[in-house]
């Protein structure tokens, strides 16, 4: 196989949810590079949906704890970044018809796919602005998890460490301040690992033909060893461990002492 890139492939495989940072702060231009990332995703119909807020100071960070879930608590303290991902639904109802234009009108959408203006204004307007919002929100979800993907892996390419963390929307929302069009659908810490994020190996996922089905649902496609080793050797595939090994356990308990937490003893 010929793989002109290769480093994209270490950077996938590298990239695991880091949830012990160190104090250090995050230069500036890497948060703009995450933005910057995440903003040249794709997205659906071009929406241009995905917004963020990204603060660093801990009295934002105090109005945020209490609404996120208590595991992430720990995160939100260490994190020196915490980007909050929302959705902003007036960019699909009022937006999408001109920036579908827009993407006829620069060639990326063509007539030999059936696209013209007309089409674009007269049925494709109408249709995709009578969704219901509860439709909406669910497609710009997956809109946000594109960016949040480009963000996390141009993160780990700068040498961050990441992780994506759950709260309370509606909370979340009244403390941002964020109007009724918006959804908050995630938050992300951002910051220098204070954990070897390749100590404890790839985090298991389930076996590939258990996922992937060939033609039909539930025929199992099968991979190939020879691929598998191909992205084992640049990195994608890594080693994985079955059980928490003494030197993650050593780990573990170093950094949450550090960092004032408890350690594990089960
Ligand atoms: C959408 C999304 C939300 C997540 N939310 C949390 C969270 O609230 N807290 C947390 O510690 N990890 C969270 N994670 C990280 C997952 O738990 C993580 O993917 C899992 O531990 C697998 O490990 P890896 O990301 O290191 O490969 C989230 C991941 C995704 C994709």
């Amino acid at each position: 196989m010929d793989i002109p890139r290769k480093d994209f492939f270490d950077v996938i495989g590298s990239r695991r949810s880091v949830r012990y940072f160190k104090p250090q702060p995050v230069e500036p231009e890497k948060v703009e590079t995450v933005l910057q990332a995440a903003r040249i995703a794709s997205h659906m119909g071009n929406a241009n949906a995905v917004q963020a807020i990204v603060f660093t100071d801990k009295e934002t960070k105090e109005k945020l704890k209490p609404v996120v879930s208590p595991f992430n608590i720990p995160i939100v303290d260490m994190a020196a970044v915490i980007i909050v991902w929302f959705i902003e639904r007036d960019a699909w109802y009022n937006e999408i018809a001109d920036h579908l234009a827009h993407l006829y009108k620069l060639g990326a959408v063509n007539p030999s796919h059936g696209w013209s203006l007309d089409f674009i204004e007269n049925a494709a307007k109408p249709r995709l602005t009578s969704f219901p919002t509860e439709a909406v929100d669910f497609m710009l979800s997956c809109e946000s998890g594109m960016a949040m993907a480009q963000a996390q892996l141009t993160a780990v390419a700068l040498g961050l460490g990441v992780c994506s963390f759950a709260g309370i929307g509606p909370k979340i929302s009244e403390i941002f301040n964020l109007p009724d069009h918006c959804r908050f659908v995630w938050g992300m810490a951002l910051g220098y690992a204070a954990e070897d994020a390749l100590t404890g190996g790839q985090r298991p996922r389930k076996p590939f033909e258990s996922i992937y089905s060939k033609d039909t649902y539930g025929n199992p496609m099968h991979s190939d060893p020879q691929v598998v080793e191909t992205l084992q050797q640049i990195n994608m595939i890594q080693g994985q461990v079955s059980s928490l090994t003494p030197e993650r356990l050593e780990e573990i308990n170093a950094v949450s002492r550090a960092s004032g937490l408890p350690e594990r003893t089960d």
